[in-house]
């Protein structure tokens, strides 16, 4: 038997101390790709700032690593401004992102002060101003534009092209009149533009091809209303390969932007602005592995044996929603040969619970550990209660130290906050 270990720690141990399903994080390896990013972004050019989108993975100990690295900070919920600054984040750091956010959402993030209003709608404007002026305060803005290009990905995270729920499009008159009622407005800062092509982009084409839209929109809007833009956030969407293909060349992907951005500026004549990218699943992806228990091994002669985990679209919806495909290891039987192809199912009650399909493993049994690589993104965020089914916990490795930093859901906490009206019998 050998047991397998990652990032210093042996997970067949972690799942015995901690149960499973455990979301497994790594703490050396989400501050190393932090700072790989940070010096991506400031090689050759002395404006830039990387922020982490909270999305991808957010707890109070996930915060205090995005602070302790100088990372700025993409929230999009009231719930992720209280994760931050319930763990001590800096709110000067936080970008507020968001198609709809609240009059309680921008009351929170004005009275907490938040650093910049990533400013979806024309009619989000307004209500910010007003809402800023009221409170003698000056809200710092970015607009969110839809620039009309589409990133190779699934559909439904691609999110600059037209006919999208998100940013102001740049069809018609519109966005010339919000930049100029921006700027004639106290309680607004229009400090420039921000576009998000899309989410899992192996290549930076389309960001390229944005870089593009945005030189030619800078150049109309300095001519035509005197507006110059100060910074300019190109968003997140850094793919990582789940083992299909090539990891992307990171260093090679983030020049190619820095390059295309300084191109544009100087074949208009115009300033380069502070570039600010934001980043979640490249930072967090990779450094996450899921451990699950075998359970039932199912047998459908000549066709396919399923091997049930006791997870599955609970705590990883990616494989049912979007198509993902992950890989994995049996974590306690390293040394053996892979001698059978397995689909990995999850124990929810829907046939599309399959977290991998025809995977080669040594065939498994009852009580073996299985580990689902590159978890880190999108699955913790994205975990639900489905089938009542208790949100695993989260352990952060450290230099071979795994300390709890999400407790395991209890099954009261499931029916917590419940209440059984008097008159029910
Ligand atoms: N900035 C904005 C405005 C975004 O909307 C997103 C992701 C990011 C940054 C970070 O993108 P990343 O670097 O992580 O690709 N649930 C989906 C992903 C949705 C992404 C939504 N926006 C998934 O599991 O693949």
């Amino acid at each position: 038997m050998s047991n397998m270990v990652w990032n210093g720690c042996d997970v067949v141990e972690l799942a015995s101390r901690f149960g499973t399903p455990l979301y497994v994080m790594s703490e050396n390896e989400i501050r190393s790709r932090m700072r790989r990013l940070k010096d991506c972004m400031a090689k050759g050019n002395d404006n830039t700032q990387v922020l982490y989108a909270g999305k991808a993975f957010l707890t109070m100990a996930m915060c205090r690593m995005v602070q302790s690295e100088g990372l700025g900070l993409d929230v999009v919920s009231p719930g992720e401004l209280h994760t931050a600054l319930k763990a001590g984040f800096p709110a000067e750091r936080i970008y507020f992102h968001g198609n709809n956010k609240t009059e309680e959402d921008l009351a929170m993030a004005l009275d907490c002060g938040v650093g910049r209003y990533v400013v979806d709608s024309e009619d989000e404007m307004v209500l910010l101003g007003e809402m800023a002026r009221s409170r003698g305060k000056v809200a710092s803005v970015l607009f969110r534009l839809a620039p009309g290009v589409s990133g190779d990905t699934h559909r439904y995270i691609q999110t600059a092209h037209t006919d999208c729920k998100f940013g102001m499009p740049l069809l018609g008159q519109g966005l010339r009149r919000c930049v100029s009622a921006a700027m004639a407005d106290s309680g607004l800062d229009l400090l420039g533009f921000h576009f998000h092509v899309g989410s899992q982009l192996m290549e930076n084409r389309a960001y390229l091809e944005a870089l593009e839209v945005l030189g030619d929109l800078m150049v109309t809007l300095r001519d035509e209303v005197g507006f110059e833009v100060r910074e300019l956030n190109v968003g997140g969407g850094i793919g990582i390969s789940h083992g299909q293909g090539p990891e992307v060349d990171v260093e090679a992907y983030l020049g190619g932007i820095l390059e295309r951005a300084k191109g544009v500026c100087e074949a208009r004549s115009l300033a380069l602005p502070r570039l600010v990218i934001e980043p979640g699943r490249w930072i967090v992806g990779p450094a996450g592995v899921t451990l699950y228990s075998v359970g039932t091994v199912k047998e459908i002669p000549g066709i396919r044996t399923y091997v049930s985990v006791d997870g599955g679209m609970a705590d990883n919806p990616r494989p049912s929603l979007y198509g993902a495909v992950y890989r994995c290891e049996l974590a306690n039987r390293m040394d053996e040969e892979a001698d059978s192809v397995v689909t990995v199912a999850g124990r929810c009650c829907e046939s599309g619970d399959i977290l991998i399909k025809d995977v080669s493993l040594p065939k498994p049994k009852r009580n073996d550990i299985i580990a689902v690589m590159d978890t880190g993104a999108y699955n913790f965020s994205m975990a639900s209660g489905y089938n009542r089914l208790r949100r695993p916990a989260v352990v952060l490795i450290k230099d071979g130290q795994a300390r709890c930093i999400v407790q395991r859901q209890s099954f009261d906490d499931l029916v917590q906050g419940e209440v059984i009206p008097e008159d029910l019998v």
